[in-house]
């Protein structure tokens, strides 16, 4: 079970926080000592600290700091009172996760509660990747990739199999490729990559096979081809499907006699390289049309690796999410922590055509314009958003156990959306009775009755 300490001198608030976590299946463990706080963080597991931020005469700045240093990834929400939102603000810049305020509702609660276990959950998830990555420098928890990662490992083993990846534009091709090569016995050797789709015919040819002095024209000196400069390590033939019908026959005799012959040259030189191949061509459908040789085909596709969109992993979507916002927002220098529940059920419903490339590039894009705490779905690109029909635009609304009353939750949130939608038209009744699409007539009562119009 999950302890979460609670730190707070008042003891109406530590019961109330009590109960309110041991109904969530958590397991609370409070007290009003600053000095028992830091002792309990050392000595236990705790998965949350919910810290008070005035704690009689000690400052609970004071004790986060003292808490993140016996553990830098302690997660803490600070609960403040009125009046010090400026130290709680404070309080994340040094590392605090989020903080409520006072007095606090028990799905507020609930909510920051789940979403700090989520997020730290994922963070652990993200840290331990990279940590025993052994090589394979991807993220994901899908069973699909989990068995691509299974597949890696089984055919890196195997330093003369021949690989074929296929897999849309931007699903990873050229990340597995790399993990191939790690984790295999070649790692310390070469690992050549070539777009077979970038050259012309001549130029592929004379960069994977060579020639000798004199070869052809312009054929000054001789040249060594990519099979031989990668010997004993692996070359990595990427969109092969755009491969010349010519070529094809030439590749598929490297595969057959492991030789090659330079151009102009005549004598066969042995080679001693691991071939992987990728695509996110339809190779099938190239084969019905003979633009890819049967033969060719059979020879590469030895060991296939088929990586599916993104679309079709949607369980990947957090974790990667939270994988480059780790990495951007480091790299940016932001103090960025977190996309709100909304902002990840939005990404999770788009379909990423261009898959885990745009989504990167989300993040990426995300981190150069914005900086701010938690990301919302107004931070996302029109696209993302776009797609979902409103009736389903997800919404944060939970019922607490007490229950709600349902008239003035719709009017608290007629309010926000009436309040947003003037202020984005600058005030203006007539633009924004045509953004929320109600009559003039119904705004100006709405705007009277939330006092919006002045
Ligand atoms: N599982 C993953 N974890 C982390 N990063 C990933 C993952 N999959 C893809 N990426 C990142 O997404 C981007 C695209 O990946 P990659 O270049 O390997 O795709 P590709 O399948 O080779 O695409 P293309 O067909 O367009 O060449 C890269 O920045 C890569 O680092
Ligand atoms: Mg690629």
């Amino acid at each position: 079970m999950e302890k979460i300490l609670i730190v707070d001198d008042e003891a109406f608030i530590r019961e109330n926080l009590e109960r309110l976590i041991s109904k969530d299946g958590y397991l609370p463990i409070s007290t009003d000592s600053p000095d028992e706080a830091i002792n309990i963080v050392a000595a236990e597991e705790i998965s949350l600290v919910l810290l008070d931020l005035n704690l009689g005469s000690s400052s609970g700045l004071d004790v986060l700091r003292a808490m993140r240093e016996v553990d830098p990834e302690i997660l803490v929400i600070i609960i403040t009172g009125y009046g010090t939102v400026e130290s709680a603000v404070e309080a994340l810049k040094i590392g605090a996760y989020d903080y409520i305020k006072k007095p606090f509702k028990a799905d507020a609660i609930h909510l920051i509660v789940k979403l700090a276990l989520e997020t730290q959950n994922l963070r652990r998830k993200v840290k331990r990747l990279s940590r025993d990555a052994d090589g394979i420098n991807m993220v994901g928890n899908s069973p699909a990739l989990m068995q691509i990662f299974q597949q890696i490992r089984e055919v890196a083993k195997h330093e003369k199999a021949t690989v074929l990846i296929t897999g849309d534009s931007g699903t990873g091709k050229e990340l597995v490729a790399q993990a191939i090569h790690n984790l295999s016995p070649r790692k310390e050797r070469p690992f050549i990559e070539i777009n077979c789709g970038s050259l012309p015919f001549n130029l592929l040819e004379t960069e994977l096979f060579g020639h000798e002095r004199g070869a052809f024209t312009d054929a000054k000196n001789r040249k060594i081809g990519l099979f031989e400069e990668a010997d004993t390590g692996s070359v990595f033939l990427d969109e092969i499907g755009e491969m010349d019908l010519n070529l094809q026959v030439k590749l598929l005799r490297v595969l057959e006699d492991r030789k090659i012959r330079r151009l102009g040259g005549n004598r066969n030189i042995d080679i001693n390289v691991r071939i992987i191949a990728a695509t996110n061509a339809d190779l099938k459908g190239a084969l019905e049309r003979k633009d890819f040789r049967e033969d060719l085909f059979y020879r590469l596709n030895v060991f296939p690796i088929h990586i599916p969109p993104l679309r079709e992993r949607h369980e990947d979507i957090p974790i990667l999410l939270e994988y480059f916002l780790q990495r951007f927002s480091k790299e940016f220098n932001k103090l960025m922590r977190g996309f709100s529940r909304e902002t990840i059920d939005l990404m999770m419903r788009y379909h990423w055509p261009g898959n885990v490339r745009e989504l990167r590039n989300v993040v990426e894009r995300i981190c150069i314009m914005h900086n701010v705490e938690q990301i919302l779905p107004e931070h996302l690109p029109r696209e993302i958003w776009g797609e979902v029909p409103q009736s389903e635009m997800p919404f944060d609304c939970e019922i607490p156990p007490e229950g709600i009353v349902l008239d003035d939750v719709i009017a608290r949130v007629e309010k926000e959306l009436v309040s947003k939608a003037f202020r984005i038209s600058g005030g203006n009744v007539a633009k924004t009775a045509r953004v929320l699409n109600v009559p003039r007539g119904t705004l100006r009562y709405k705007l009277e009755k939330y006092e919006l119009d002045s």
